[in-house]
């Protein structure tokens, strides 16, 4: 088996893979795949494991950006991890997700995230549970009588807003100091917001987008940096009521709305999980942002048979907002780099120890919790 970088030439045999593994994609999405996937493969971030000449397996890492604690950083989205049904259980899809990690550190992503369709294979190379990405459902009615507080300016939007929509994005996470939401390239919103099926309004501070889908709404995103935009935005959501039955909504899990409704008892929500890893200890604890209230001074030993640069005894020195890794001597609290990644997207110590993610002494345990807090979300599948 040898794994290389895909080429357009390959694109058929990973589409045919890619079927056998998820079932035929629809024929209106085909020439879609095809573009991402040589987008894909121009960036290097497409490798495939080949029988010879024969492709038995494929995988994606596409380069996204992520934030944590309101500070964006690059990072890896692995996805389309595909095995041909033939060549399952021998050890081509572990091989294929090494490789797909080390590419992630040459490339300089120093984390990578993944939403899992089976954990084991993921967990075994250091993946670990990390946030969800929530998807609620709304009665457009509730939407409706959230009043407007004072008018706000709102247009209709199209692709060449895309670099606006990502400078609101990026202010929104950093004000809301978001853990875990991810950022595409212009190129990615480009295409979304040159969907006609969403319907999309740009306000100064956000945004909303969303489609209908048999005769209700499917909320793709709705950001706001402020109450006023807040309102007018969830509002206009909610001006369909007369006609949708319901709106489902990707939504942080104390996204703004769930308090600016009048009424709010039971709630539906589904959950899709996503796993996370720190690929280089050194820059993941530099690019992360920290609570700056938060002074913490805590020496923990990381296990890490994969990326052996990150094993050894780190000394983590966090305050004024930002973070150090060192390499130290002797020995802290032992910390698998499942627990590490687990950690970083803000897992209490307290769940890492009875995981069996860490061990050892308790005395920096409290000073991790208070640095690394949050509750990591996604609003984007990929
Ligand atoms: C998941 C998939 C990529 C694994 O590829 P593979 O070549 O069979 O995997 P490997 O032989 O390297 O096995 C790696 C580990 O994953 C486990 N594994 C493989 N397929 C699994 C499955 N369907 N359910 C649970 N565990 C599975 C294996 O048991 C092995 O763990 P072990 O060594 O502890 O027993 C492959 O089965 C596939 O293409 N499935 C359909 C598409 C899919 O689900 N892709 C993942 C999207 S996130």
């Amino acid at each position: 088996m040898e794994i290389r970088d895909l080429t357009p030439d390959d694109l058929d045999a990973v589409l045919d893979t890619r079927m056998r593994s998820f079932g035929p994609l629809p024929d209106d999405s085909v020439d879609a795949w095809r573009a991402t996937a040589l987008a894909t493969m121009e960036r290097g971030r497409y490798l495939g494991v080949f029988d010879g000449s024969r492709l038995a397996g494929a995988g994606r890492l596409t380069g996204f950006t992520q934030w944590w604690y309101g500070r964006p950083q690059p990072m890896a989205g692995v996805a389309g991890v595909v095995v041909n049904p033939e060549d399952r259980g021998r050890g081509v899809g572990r091989q294929l997700m090494r490789a797909i990690l080390t590419r992630a550190a040459d490339l300089g992503d120093a984390v990578s995230a993944l939403y899992p369709a089976t954990t084991p294979i993921y967990r075994s190379l250091g993946w670990e549970h990390a946030g969800a990405e929530s998807i609620l459902t709304l009665s457009p009615e509730a939407l409706r009588a959230i009043r407007p507080t004072e008018p706000v300016k709102l247009r209709r939007m199209g692709p060449d807003d895309a670099a606006e929509v990502i400078a609101i994005v990026g202010r929104v996470h950093a004000a809301n100091r978001a853990s875990g939401p991810i950022g595409w390239d212009e190129a990615a919103w480009r295409r979304y917001l040159d969907n006609e099926a969403d319907f999309l309004y740009l306000a100064d501070d956000g945004f909303v987008g969303y489609s209908w889908e048999d005769g209700d709404i499917s909320l793709d995103y709705l950001l706001a940096g402020s109450e006023a935009t807040a309102r007018a935005l969830w509002s206009l959501v909610g001006t369909s009521s007369s006609v949708a039955g319901k709106v489902t909504a990707v939504l942080a899990p104390d996204d703004p709305v769930l308090w600016l409704l009048r009424e709010r008892a039971k709630e539906e929500i589904k959950q899709t999980r996503w796993m996370f890893r720190v690929v280089d200890v050194v820059a993941a604890i530099a690019r992360r942002g920290f609570p700056s209230v938060v002074t913490a001074d805590a020496v923990i030993t990381v296990d890490d048979p994969e990326r052996p640069a990150n094993t050894g005894t780190w000394r983590l020195e966090i305050s004024g907002g930002s973070g150090t890794a060192s390499a130290a001597e002797g020995e802290g609290p032992r910390l698998s780099v499942n627990g590490l990644s687990a950690l970083y997207a803000g897992i209490p110590t307290s769940t890492l120890r009875v995981g069996g993610m860490l061990s050892g002494s308790e005395e920096f345990d409290e000073a991790l919790d208070a640095a690394f807090a949050g509750t990591p979300y996604m609003i984007d599948y990929f």
